[in-house]
């Protein structure tokens, strides 16, 4: 198992480190920026299909379900589709509208999981042509569905996920950007640029690395907080989502994210200065939004810390702790604003002395309801 770590006390930071491999991993042979090719092999009898289809239906859970909200954003704005995501617990249970012309997109990391299992079943009776976005080759979802892409993260045993978060939203993202293209809604111009910023992303997540020991110093800040905010908006709200849900998997703390104007309306109530904040608050359209947001926090006395954009003047003045993360094409933020999130709770959990590998009540694969 020392071996099998690779010199790291955990699973759960190898798999974060590797993310800056990993990430190329899932786009080798499928994007090359200098002669604008894009082709995912599993999905290329189906292209027409996807320009076709009425409505793109996202099932998953956990993680997984966050990668399918990024994608939300993904394929609405770039290939003008509607969209829903959905939990896979809830959605089988109900009596969805389904039809022939729909498109059912399942997560999976695993490829195991019972309910997303399930829904794949739902939807299948129903006329829907299923796609999976699986990590574990032969699972179960990648062989139920009609066709698919892997994400190819290589195996993940940290039971909270991190690497194979980061690969299906690449893999989401090169879907989102072959429909667009194929439907022709985004120009020649942004589509080249996306592809373009997709191969510089592993050497940009790479560098988020450099600010491993500045999030261990704020991790040590903030080790026996009992409760977290975390905001963002647009991309970065499912982004808050993950990071949330990261941080109570192996810490135990109790965390909520939410979409930051959302805070008005409820969350604001719990701020006071024991309240640690974490804003995603790098420069995209929703940057002015989200400065103000921060204004509110700070007028409350939470303590905040705010991932920006590297460079930023602004947001270092006005918060307790500032993480850098490059800057890159707004529709790929979430696969650089993610990371120092997951080492965040990484060092947290590990100076609370959690088992950050395996925590209490959780499975890697949920093959249960
Ligand atoms: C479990 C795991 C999570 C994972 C979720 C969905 O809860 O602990 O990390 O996100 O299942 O798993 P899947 O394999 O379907 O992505």
């Amino acid at each position: 198992e020392t071996i099998e770590k690779g010199g790291y006390d955990h699973f759960m930071i190898k798999e974060i480190f590797e993310q800056s491999r990993s990430i190329g991993d899932s786009m080798r042979g499928r994007l090359r920026s200098e002669d604008a090719h894009l082709q995912l092999g599993g999905l290329n009898n189906y292209l027409d299909k996807l320009a076709e289809a009425d409505r793109i239906i996202i099932v998953g859970c956990g993680t997984s379900w966050h990668a399918g909200l990024v994608a939300e954003y993904l394929f609405e704005e770039l290939a003008r589709v509607n969209v829903e995501v959905e939990y896979a617990s809830e959605f089988r249970y109900r009596n969805p509208v389904i039809s022939e012309k729909d498109i059912v997109i399942a997560i999976s990391q695993s490829g195991e999981t019972a309910d997303t299992l399930a829904a794949i079943e739902l939807a299948k009776s129903k006329g829907a042509t299923i796609f999976g976005v699986c990590n574990v080759v032969g699972s179960s979802i990648a062989r139920a569905t009609h066709a698919g892409a892997y994400t190819h993260a290589g195996p993940e045993i940290g039971v909270a996920s991190t690497k194979a978060f980061t690969a299906q939203v690449t893999v989401l993202t090169l879907i989102a950007i072959a429909m667009a293209k194929r439907k022709g809604t985004i120009t020649e111009e942004t589509y080249r640029q996306l592809l373009i910023e997709l191969e510089h992303i592993p050497e940009k997540v790479a560098k988020v690395f450099e600010n491993a020991s500045k999030i261990k110093e704020i991790a040590f800040i903030f080790t026996y907080a009992r409760n977290f905010i975390y905001l963002g908006r647009g991309l970065n709200f499912p982004v808050a989502l993950e990071g949330a849900l990261k941080l109570k998997e192996i810490s135990y703390i109790h965390a909520e994210g939410y979409p930051a104007a959302e805070m008005k309306h409820g969350p604001i109530a719990l701020i006071d200065e024991d309240m640690p904040v974490v804003f995603l608050a790098t420069r995209d359209s929703s940057y002015e939004k989200i400065v103000s947001n921060i204004q509110e926090v700070k007028a409350r006395k939470g303590r905040v810390i705010a991932i920006v954009t590297e460079g930023d003047k602004l947001i270092p003045g006005m918060v307790d702790f500032v993480i850098e993360v490059p800057q890159t094409h707004e529709m790929l933020t979430p696969l650089v604003s993610v990371i120092p999130l997951q080492l965040l709770s990484y060092y947290i959990a590990v100076m609370r002395g959690r088992n950050v590998d395996q925590p209490r009540n959780l499975a890697k694969s949920v093959t249960v309801e």
